[in-house]
């Protein structure tokens, strides 16, 4: 039988050089770019599985040059957040389903299995260990970052017989410097992220790096990332898909009723851990219609031209909820949302679990900020909620 990863055999080796704490400025702090002192990690081998776990001082991995990941990309990865509330607790939020995701992705790509709960015991170990690390200010947290590789020696197309699991720490605060300032997508028709049958809806390495050329040209226009809409002509073409790091809602309006409404999870977009608590908190407000389906560039087209958009925002971890107030069009043209500033301040500032409450009648609407505010609220452990696991 071979071995699995326990928890239980876990050996912490401590750094005795440590580093110093950045300063928490959303603008100096670049998200991804300053690393913790530790790093957990554990090797597998075709026969034995498992090796013990290890937490050892942040270093660079020594690889064999013919490692499966550097040629064909077998490797796959999470991102998860852990927060420091107001009472000094660490918590992490839904960490479930990030080794749910994980494990799904290792799967596509015969990646070895691993158990799940003694993954998530191992990787809270880390955050432990480095609890100083964690911000300990609203809009900032410490992202973990676990990924599994396949790093067997062998230029043959195979799975692999060697592979590394390794999560690090990363202190960060918005994910977009803007912050919770509305950004523009560029609208990407002509180059397709999934297509049915892919591998869309796993989190794996080798979705990330084509992303990269569409997202330097829509910066090229001014776009800090570009929202995927299958190429017309092609069986679904015209439908919208996700924004290569966010899936993406939409809220319309029709005859007084709001619906907002994100594509479903069909094999083309990731199943994201924001995006479905989103979808349950909206639903938990009672007014507006939530739906999963499938919704033509057009149609959202359409309902700007009619005035019935009401609000455009991305949801991910590294991000959380991120309004968006624009969607440039190759052609130039351009679809503009208003984004309420003053609206999203107000439910930002809200007390703790009143973002919950129905809103009075003479309050500003807006969803992003409601939504955003009932997710630090969990999140922070201002308001306790199961999602939200204590560590
Ligand atoms: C996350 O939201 O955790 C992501 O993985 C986005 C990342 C590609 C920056």
């Amino acid at each position: 039988m071979p071995s699995d990863i326990r928890h239980a055999d876990l050996v912490v080796n401590r750094s005795d050089h440590l580093k110093a704490k950045p300063r928490l400025d959303p603008i100096e702090l670049k998200f991804g770019a300053v690393y913790t002192d530790h790093m957990l990690q554990v090797s597998w081998k075709e026969g034995p599985g498992w090796t013990g776990p290890s937490i050892d001082p942040l270093a660079p991995l020594t690889l064999h040059p013919c490692a499966q990941v550097l040629h064909y990309g077998s490797g796959c990865f999470e991102g998860m957040k852990a927060y420091k509330g107001k009472d000094q607790r660490l918590r992490l939020f839904r960490p479930d389903m990030n080794m749910e995701r994980l494990s799904q992705s290792a799967a596509r790509l015969t990646l070895p299995e691993f158990d799940k709960v003694e993954l998530l015991e191992c990787i809270k170990e880390l955050v432990r260990l480095e609890r100083d690390w964690v911000p300990a200010e609203e809009g900032f947290s410490l992202y973990i970052r676990p990924a599994l590789i396949g790093t067997h020696p062998f230029l043959g197309l195979s799975p692999t017989r060697e592979a590394m699991l390794f999560v690090v720490l990363s202190p960060v605060g918005p994910y977009f410097p803007s912050g919770l300032k509305p950004v523009k997508l560029f609208v990407e028709t002509e180059v397709v992220r999934a297509y049915p049958g892919g591998v869309g809806d796993k989190k794996v390495g080798g979705n990330y790096a084509p992303t990269m050329l569409p997202q330097l040209r829509s910066a090229h226009r001014g776009c800090a990332q570009v929202l995927y809409v299958l190429q017309d002509g092609l069986p679904g073409g015209g439908l919208v898909g996700e924004s290569g790091a966010m899936n993406v809602f939409f809220l319309l309006q029709e005859n007084g009723m709001m619906e907002l409404i994100t594509p479903p999870l069909d094999g083309l977009i990731l199943p994201g851990v924001t995006r479905d608590t989103v979808l349950a908190i909206a639903r938990g407000f009672g007014n507006i219609k939530v739906s999963e389906r499938n919704l033509r560039f057009d149609e959202i087209e359409h309902a700007a031209e009619t005035g019935r958009l009401v609000e455009i925002f991305g949801t991910g971890t590294a991000c959380a909820v991120q309004p968006i107030t624009g969607l440039l069009k190759n052609d130039n043209t351009e679809i503009t949302i208003p984004f309420d500033s003053e609206a999203a301040a107000h439910w930002l500032a809200k007390p703790p679990g009143m973002a919950l409450a129905q809103p009075g009648s003479n309050e500003p609407f807006s969803l992003c900020g409601r939504l955003t505010r009932t997710l630090i609220d969990f999140q922070y452990g201002y308001v306790e909620s199961p999602w939200s696991v204590p560590i």
